[in-house]
């Protein structure tokens, strides 16, 4: 964020006339296990400070602009997934399940990897399966990390809930009705109580655009 921040103030002071100076996005969270969380106070006191300093050589005070996405919303969102079959076959052990890359296009699009957690049995043994959605797309993975479409898991019977982490951002925003597939349910959890805050989509959902041909 700071080489970024150094690019954007080097283009920046060609300009005489600036109210106001946007850094965009790009603020990372932890979508691996291993990964740390952003120290965003440090992060904070570096900008601001480099940020001071240009100001000053530039001659008056300018506003500082950010447009967090990811960083507010990521972590927030998790996309609930219900187990609908398992098919063994020599390579693999897949996972099929109610959802898809219609609603979170993530892994199939970009390859990223996203934490997922069988949220009906944490504690019971490991199987390596490959999480797929219900989409008849080659790409139709859950459980993706850089080329590898398995992952271990507590061992997954029909009908268990599994959790997709980190889907609040680029989740439901780049989800898509593709297949005729309707969108899910949007709930929010606040101070312990859920709240239905967008139904599900329905097959009419998906004509209702249409116009009627006379
Ligand atoms: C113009 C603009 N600002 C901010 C963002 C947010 O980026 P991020 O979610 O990585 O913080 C985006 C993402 O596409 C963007 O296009």
């Amino acid at each position: 964020m700071l080489e970024a921040m150094e690019m954007i103030l080097a283009l920046a002071e060609r300009f005489t006339k600036l109210e106001f100076i946007d850094f965009g996005g790009g603020f990372g969270i932890p979508y691996r296990p291993e990964q740390q969380e952003m120290d965003v106070n440090a992060l904070g006191q570096q900008m601001t400070e480099r940020f001071e300093k240009f100001c000053k050589e530039y001659g008056r005070p300018l506003s500082m602009k950010l447009e967090p996405g990811r960083y507010l919303v990521g972590p927030a969102g998790f996309l609930l997934l219900s187990v609908t079959n398992r098919k063994q076959t020599p390579e693999y052990q897949f996972v099929g399940t109610d959802s898809g890359f219609h609603h979170l296009v993530r892994p199939t699009m970009y390859g990223s990897y996203h934490r997922i957690w069988n949220a009906s049995r944490m504690e019971d043994e490991l199987e390596t399966v490959a999480v797929v959605g219900n989409v008849c797309e080659t790409g139709d993975f859950f459980s993706v990390d850089q080329g590898n479409i398995q992952r271990e898991l507590p061992k997954t019977v029909v009908g268990d809930c599994l959790v997709i982490a980190d889907a609040g951002a680029y989740g439901f925003s780049m989800s898509s009705q593709y297949n005729s597939r309707p969108r899910p349910a949007e709930v929010l959890v606040q101070d312990g109580q859920a709240r239905l805050i967008r139904r599900t989509e329905h097959y009419a959902d998906l004509l209702r655009t249409a116009q009627e041909l006379n």
